[in-house]
């Protein structure tokens, strides 16, 4: 451990340990595991989708050079395998607090190095050097992700709208999206990057119980609940739930001199 409090770790399971001893946990191994088994359960492949095509638009004029994907806050790296499986010869960088997401990273594509560490802490990634960053979900520092980015290089990020699992937050009493939050995310990276894009995406998910109970818990509500609400209201509900996905997807690139 050096002076400043970080350790080296190279973990059997395949990931690297370059967090600090002050930084958050992260998803706890229940909650990755939920978050797995709803990505197995397809829930989100309308997300990912989507993704590997944002990823394939903005990688085509690299076509044959093989370039750096990050993927922030990755969990168990889901959507991260999907572009590289999909794009074939890039690299990939999982990067997540929990040592348990970056176990499941580590082994979701062989192309993918997975890295346990802060965001908030700075990233062990040198400058400029991502050609895609990926923020699904995760905290974001916009210092960080500006010095990481190539000045060709895009951001993509997926923030969850009010509508986000509308019909389970409401019987369930899961925390609900601030209304604010695209706009907030805006501001906060405004002084850095340029929004090129930005659209809602929206899909239906049929959700067994078991698999809205994975969903509901996977989450930073998993904190909030209490277990005999959640059993009480998913008796309530009817079996499969239709459950809304809604998303936000926004592209947005380093500013230039001329721009900032
Ligand atoms: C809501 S999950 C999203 C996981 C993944 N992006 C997905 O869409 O399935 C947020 C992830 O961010 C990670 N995380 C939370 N705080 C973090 C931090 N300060 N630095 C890095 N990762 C963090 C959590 O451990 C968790 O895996």
């Amino acid at each position: 451990m050096c002076g400043n409090g970080h350790r080296f770790d190279a973990a059997r399971q395949g990931y690297l340990n370059l967090g600090t001893t002050r930084m958050p946990a992260g998803d706890d191994a229940a909650m990755v595991a939920r978050r797995l088994e709803v990505a197995e359960a397809g829930v989100y492949a309308p997300l990912t989708d989507h993704l590997v095509e944002v990823a394939r638009d903005h990688l085509a004029p690299a076509a044959g050079e093989q370039r750096l994907i990050v993927d922030v806050g990755a969990g168990p790296g889901v959507h991260l395998a999907r572009i590289l499986e999909a794009l074939g010869d890039h690299h990939g960088i999982a990067v997540d607090a929990s040592r348990y997401a970056a176990r499941r990273a580590a082994r979701a594509h062989p192309a993918i190095t997975a890295i346990v560490a802060d965001v908030w802490a700075g990233l062990p990634i040198a400058d400029d050097a991502v050609d895609l960053l990926l923020d699904v979900f995760a905290p974001r520092n916009g210092a960080e992700f500006a010095r990481i980015l190539a000045p060709t290089g895009v951001l993509v990020l997926v923030t969850p709208r009010p509508g986000h699992l509308g019909e389970l937050t409401r019987a369930l009493g899961l925390l609900g999206v601030d209304p604010e939050k695209t706009r907030r995310v805006d501001d906060e990276l405004a002084d850095r990057f340029t929004r090129r894009e930005g659209r809602p995406l929206t899909w239906e998910m049929s959700l067994d119980r078991s698999v809205a109970m994975a969903v509901a818990t996977m989450g930073p509500s998993a904190h909030h609940l209490d277990p005999r609400a959640l059993t009480t209201g998913l008796q309530r509900l009817e079996w499969p739930q239709t459950v809304t996905g809604d998303v936000e997807v926004a592209v947005y690139t380093p500013r230039t001199t001329e721009e900032t």
